[in-house]
């Protein structure tokens, strides 16, 4: 017997070991693709418990008698519910106590001023009426991505004012060097913001700014063999996988959820799923850019992110690690109230500011680099 024999047979015996104490292997697999292709998902049971204890539906009220006076009529400062009876806009009001407002202050004053429920000069009554219009388009507009499941406020804030998963833009401050020049965002093992680092990468920190608020091309694969005419580069494929490795974090899936790896850019070969998430990146950025900025001057300052700027939406504000929020159970189809304005709703009354000197600054480097001129 020769010394790779002697190696060969050690191996198999530690693989047998290993196996005879691992009797439930700790990884499960699910075949998603045609045999062969590697596409395949990975569960882990122990983890899965423990998404599935944070992905539960609640504050659910007992539905609403339709009939009766229109809440408009009765109340004096309606304008986004104006569509709904009174019991039908009660029920809302209860709802949305149960799913925004803090543990320690779970009531109506939250949002009003308890002398005067017409008076909208608190903030977070601003914001929610923002959210009321943002969590009706989305059920009646963007069915492209959230089909008949949809959302209500509890799919981001689950009982709580603030979503546990939301982005500012990354200054980079601190990170950047003279010596070594501009990381372009990269290489960098700090966790700032509420972010991790992208999949504990040294890709690109923020694919959010370029991707989720401005409009960077996601296409990197060159579709000619020779240079000419092909612009892409490795600096933009970084930035393609950093957004990537969000998108896959946020739903609980790997990469072969979406794509056949042997053409990450052919739609023919890719799961259906792709299509939907391709829907949902553009989502995504008309949510930040129509409710989120435009709320940037009624945020007070301790809710924004170092550059003044609001929290945002990205795919883990609904998903929460879960390739459906909730394991797609469906809490949207429990309220017709949020279905949407039985007309089409107001444009938001506030002006949109622009986004701040530092987001656009942010934006210009990414594109630059995603669009391959560097
Ligand atoms: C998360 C914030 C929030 C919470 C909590 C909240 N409300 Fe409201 N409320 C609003 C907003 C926003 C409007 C305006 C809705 C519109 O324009 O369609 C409103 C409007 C009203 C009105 C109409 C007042 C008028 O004259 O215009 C009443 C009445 C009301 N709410 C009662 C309640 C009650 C009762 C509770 C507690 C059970 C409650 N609200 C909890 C945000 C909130
Ligand atoms: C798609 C995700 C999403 C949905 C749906 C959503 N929100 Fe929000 N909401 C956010 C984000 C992000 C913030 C900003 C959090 C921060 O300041 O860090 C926010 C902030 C708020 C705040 C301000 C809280 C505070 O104390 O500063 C209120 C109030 C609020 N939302 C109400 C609502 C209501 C009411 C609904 C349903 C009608 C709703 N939201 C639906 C994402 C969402
Ligand atoms: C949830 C679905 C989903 C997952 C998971 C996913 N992707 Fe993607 N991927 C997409 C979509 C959608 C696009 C196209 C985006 C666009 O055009 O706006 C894309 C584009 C790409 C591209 C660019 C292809 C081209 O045309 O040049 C590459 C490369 C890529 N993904 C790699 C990955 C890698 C690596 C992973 C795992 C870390 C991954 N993807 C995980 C949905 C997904
Ligand atoms: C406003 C909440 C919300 C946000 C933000 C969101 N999603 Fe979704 N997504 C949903 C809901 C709800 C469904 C379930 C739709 C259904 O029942 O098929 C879903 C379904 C999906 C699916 C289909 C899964 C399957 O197995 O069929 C993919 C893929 C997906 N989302 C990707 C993304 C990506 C990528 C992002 C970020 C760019 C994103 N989503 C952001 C709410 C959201």
């Amino acid at each position: 017997m020769n010394t790779t024999h002697k190696l060969m047979l050690a191996a198999i015996a530690s693989l047998g070991l290993l196996s005879a104490c691992g009797e439930r292997p700790p990884v499960q697999t699910v075949q998603t693709g045609y045999r062969g292709t590697g596409m395949e998902q990975n569960y882990n049971p122990r983890l899965m418990k423990v998404v599935a204890e944070r992905n539960q539906i609640g504050g659910i009220q007992p539905p609403a008698d339709s009939s009766g006076p229109l809440a408009k009529d009765i109340y004096q400062n309606v304008q986004v519910l104006n569509d709904l009876s009174v019991g039908e806009f009660t029920r809302v009001m209860l709802s949305m106590t149960e799913w925004v407002t803090p543990a320690e202050q779970k009531n109506c004053t939250y949002c009003h001023n308890a002398e005067n429920y017409s008076d909208g000069s608190k903030y977070q009554y601003q914001v929610a009426r923002s959210m009321l219009r943002m969590t009706r388009e989305i059920n009646s507009q963007w069915t492209s991505h959230v089909k008949q499941t949809g959302v209500t406020c509890h799919t981001c804030h689950r009982g709580g004012p603030v979503p546990q998963y939301k982005w500012f833009t990354d200054p980079g401050s601190g990170r950047e060097n003279a010596f070594v020049g501009t990381r372009a965002g990269q290489n960098s093992a700090i966790t700032g913001l509420g972010m991790t680092t992208i999949g504990h990468s040294s890709l690109p920190y923020d694919p959010y700014t370029p991707f989720l608020l401005g409009d960077a091309n996601i296409r990197v694969e060159g579709t000619k063999a020779l240079p000419p005419g092909n612009r892409s580069s490795v600096k933009q494929a970084e930035w393609t996988y950093s957004l990537m490795v969000h998108m896959s974090e946020s739903l609980g899936v790997n990469c072969t959820y979406c794509h056949n790896t042997r053409a990450w850019s052919s739609w023919e070969q890719s799961r259906p799923q792709r299509s939907t998430a391709w829907y949902g990146i553009r989502m995504v950025r008309n949510l930040n850019n129509g409710y989120l900025l435009p709320l940037t001057q009624v945020f007070p300052q301790h809710r924004k992110g170092p550059t003044g700027d609001v929290a945002k939406i990205n795919c883990a504000t609904c998903h929460q690690g879960v390739y459906k929020p909730y394991f797609g159970q469906s809490m949207a189809k429990d309220y017709p109230e949020l279905q949407g304005a039985k007309k089409p709703p107001a444009a938001p009354a506030d002006a949109a500011p622009a986004a701040t000197p530092t987001a656009k600054k942010v934006i210009a480097s990414a594109d630059t680099s995603v669009r391959g001129r560097l």
